[in-house]
């Protein structure tokens, strides 16, 4: 929490004078989020029922906090009583009971908005009328799951990030039907669980990964037109991010990363088109999945401690020239950075307009903590602010032939115009 501005704590402190408070909490999906969410719960404080369909998931979600209790131990955060009675405050089940007795639920079943719906009519069945339900939902809207239920008003997003143990930020997304008092609730629970919590409002991608589908459509357009996928990563890394948008992608799935790409593109068909020699449906198509199946962009081999070793793959760049029609083209450094950077700075300003985020500084929050953004930079905010919104205009006309994605939004016009700053426009806690 250091580092925020008094205006952004004061903002939680409002959220937690409204909040119903979460002393028993209830997770429903065992598996790679939901074990993630439930030790953060346990390991705070707040004693949570974990419930799954399957007995070895609940094994696994299970093992995996047990994994966390021990790295706790080992970075001495945590003494081998403590962290017995950490794992004693966590029930695992298959059945619902005990559900009568819960403050908020977290539903992380799969992606499936079917599945989805028939949980939710399940818990409103077995808990409290203002018991808090909310959904971990990465791509679908909160009023599409929402839709069928008897009581939408206590229904919130809570999108934590993977690893849940690590990662510190939760998207708290408000549907149309979302209260004011659920949001809080939603707000202050997050950060009883040592995380911090930024509302944003249901739109597809939500915040982050709107913002983030921004940038790697700006990359797939690089490609398109004949960069070398190696450079651009360099180029990046060079401006601070903690590894470049082929290398991201490698690491979060080639499948993962194109369907969400392709949903939030889906949500947005002005401003995000479909692009026609999409790298990423490349790669899928010829199984090169990233890292999990041990070739994507890159090719990678396991060190002596069965970490992935990335290694360059002649064959990958071979697989891209199909689509670049034009061939490779070198692209310098700068004009890489600019790409890049612009089309996540002219979306980051379309979300403030929208309203999706309330504050420039609520935004560059959750890309510092959600996706590495650089730290010396402080976000996509203030770092257009330390560029200037003269200087963002003139890059924007520089690039406008290559796409809508680069056209000045009417903020970005005014404040060329005003001289004023991003941070003013969009203050927090207003
Ligand atoms: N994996 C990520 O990086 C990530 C990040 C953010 C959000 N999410 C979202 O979190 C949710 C869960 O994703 P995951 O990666 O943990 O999936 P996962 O496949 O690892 O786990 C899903 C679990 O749900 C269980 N389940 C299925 N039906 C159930 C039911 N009726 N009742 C209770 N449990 C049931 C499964 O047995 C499984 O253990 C999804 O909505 C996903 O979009 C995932």
């Amino acid at each position: 929490m250091s580092g925020l501005s008094a205006e952004l704590k004061q903002v939680f402190k409002e959220h937690g004078d409204q909040a119903r408070p979460v002393n028993q909490a209830a997770v429903l999906g065992a598996g790679i989020m939901g074990g993630g969410i439930t030790i953060t719960n346990a390991a705070h404080g707040v004693p949570v029922i974990m419930k799954d369909i399957a007995q070895e998931q609940l094994d696994l979600g299970m093992k995996t906090a047990s994994s966390q209790v021990d790295r706790l131990i080992k970075k001495e955060q945590m003494t081998q009583e403590q962290a017995s009675q950490v794992l004693a405050t966590i029930e695992p089940t298959l059945e619902y009971e005990g559900f009568d007795k819960v403050d908020g639920v977290i539903e992380a079943v799969v992606e499936n908005l079917g599945l989805k719906h028939k949980v939710l009519d399940q818990l409103e069945a077995v808990v409290h009328d203002d018991t808090l339900i909310a959904t971990n939902t990465s791509s679908l809207r909160i009023d599409d799951i929402g839709q069928h239920m008897k009581h939408p008003q206590r229904f919130v997003g809570m999108h934590f990030f993977n690893p849940v143990p690590v990662m510190p930020l939760v998207e708290i997304i408000q549907g149309t039907r979302t209260s004011d008092e659920s949001v809080s609730t939603a707000v202050t629970w997050a950060l009883k669980m040592g995380k911090t919590p930024i509302v944003v409002q249901d739109c597809p991608g939500f915040l982050v990964n709107r913002i983030l589908t921004a940038y790697t459509r700006a990359f797939l357009q690089l490609v398109e037109k004949g960069a070398d996928f190696e450079h651009v990563d360099r180029s990046m890394e060079a401006f601070g991010w903690p590894m470049g948008p082929a290398y991201l992608e490698d690491v979060i799935g080639i499948d993962t990363g194109s369907h969400v790409s392709d949903v939030i593109s889906a949500g947005y068909p002005e401003r995000m088109p479909h692009i026609e020699n999409d790298a990423f449906r490349l790669m899928k198509s010829k199984d090169r999945l990233g890292q999990k199946n041990g070739k994507g962009f890159y090719e990678y081999t396991p060190d002596d401690s069965g970490r992935p070793q990335k290694h360059s793959s002649a064959e990958a760049h071979e697989l891209l020239m199909e689509i670049q029609p034009d061939g490779q083209k070198d692209f310098s450094v700068e004009e890489i950075q600019q790409r890049m950077m612009l089309a996540m700075i002219t979306e980051a300003v379309h979300c403030l307009e929208d309203k999706v985020v309330n504050s420039a500084e609520e935004l560059d929050t959750a890309l510092l903590m959600g996706v590495g953004f650089p730290r010396d930079k402080g976000g996509a905010m203030r770092y257009a602010d330390s560029l200037g919104a003269k200087a963002i205009l003139e890059q924007c006309e520089q690039y406008r032939h290559l796409g809508i994605q680069y056209e000045p939004t009417a903020t970005i016009r005014k404040l060329a115009e005003t001289g004023g700053s991003f941070y003013d426009e969009f203050p927090t806690g207003n």
